[in-house]
């Protein structure tokens, strides 16, 4: 992972935003009150419809991707990046989101601190939103890092302390870093770096999951993150496959650091 080409970029204090622009506000009224979740189990995984593969993953209704479940003993996640080409969606209207985040697995399910990008389709149109979120506070956008399709993006985050991280979002065709800092909303969400994770989410609006929406494939490349004291690969983790109502909807391989989701 080269950590250190974050340093070389120009930095930007990001600007975010509660609210979304009012143009696609209009299209989208339901993108208010988005929300990603802790990863919750699914119950009715039919895993003779799987490769033998994927038989040992772990089977999530609104998680797809890698998940390392817990850090080296005496260690805490402290830093994640991975970098991924934003899919474009196909198919009827729907939405999904490719995030990183640290917390959020079963062995931290109280807080996460996530950063990502929300894909829409609407009537045929792709639409992105990149984003951060404090769980259990809602999503802000980052309105100054405009993303669309076939964008690659890179995506890091920085604990602090327990409660402040530093996140930053880098276009890799220009160099364009974003960056800033980041605060718990109350103590309760302290992160305790249990676990780390590269997701694609069926993410949720006002309490309902969205339709999930065609993505083709996301590909997290240079999948790692970091205790302080050593490098742990997202292959050292689990694949997270993600089953709605007895249907697999994404499949995830991981290869060294290297988390590829398919939709299923
Ligand atoms: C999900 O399943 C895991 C392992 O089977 C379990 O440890 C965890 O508590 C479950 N989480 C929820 C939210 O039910
Ligand atoms: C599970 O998947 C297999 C293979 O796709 C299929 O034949 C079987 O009917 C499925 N079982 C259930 C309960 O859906
Ligand atoms: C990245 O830069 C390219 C080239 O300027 C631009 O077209 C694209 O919108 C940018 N993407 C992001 C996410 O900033
Ligand atoms: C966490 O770090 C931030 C930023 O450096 C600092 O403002 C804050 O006081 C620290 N919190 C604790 C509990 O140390
Ligand atoms: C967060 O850090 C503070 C010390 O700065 C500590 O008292 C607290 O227990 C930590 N919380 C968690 C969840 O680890």
């Amino acid at each position: 992972m080269k950590f250190s080409a974050f340093f070389v970029s120009v930095a930007l204090l990001f600007a975010v935003s509660s609210a979304r622009p009012s143009g696609l506000a209009a299209r989208f009224s339901a993108h208010q009150g988005r929300t990603s979740r802790p990863l919750a189990n699914a119950t009715n995984a039919n895993i003779t419809s799987l490769a033998s593969d994927n038989t040992e993953d772990l089977f999530s209704s609104n998680w797809a991707g890698g998940l390392l479940q817990s850090p080296p003993t005496g260690q805490h996640f402290t830093d994640i990046g991975g970098t991924f080409v934003v899919p474009t969606l196909e198919g009827p209207d729907g939405a999904m989101s490719a995030w990183i985040g640290i917390d959020g697995g079963p062995n931290a399910p109280q807080s996460i601190l996530q950063i990502g990008v929300d894909c829409y389709i609407v009537s045929g149109v792709n639409y992105n939103f990149a984003w951060f979120e404090w769980f259990p506070q809602n999503a802000f956008e980052i309105t100054n890092l405009p993303v669309s399709p076939g964008n690659t993006i890179t995506l890091r985050i920085q604990v602090e302390n327990n409660t402040t991280g530093i996140i930053t979002l880098t276009n890799e065709s220009t160099g364009l870093t974003v960056s800033g800092e980041v605060a718990a909303p109350n103590d309760d969400a302290a992160l305790q770096g249990n676990t780390a994770e590269w997701i694609v989410e069926d993410f949720e609006q006002n309490g309902e999951l969205v339709p999930f929406a065609s993505f083709g494939e996301v590909v997290f490349t240079d999948a790692a993150a970091f205790t302080g004291v050593e490098e742990v690969f997202a292959s050292v983790g689990t694949a997270v496959d993600m089953e709605q109502d007895g249907l697999f909807l994404a499949i995830t391989t991981i290869n060294e650091n290297v988390v590829t989701v398919q939709y299923a």
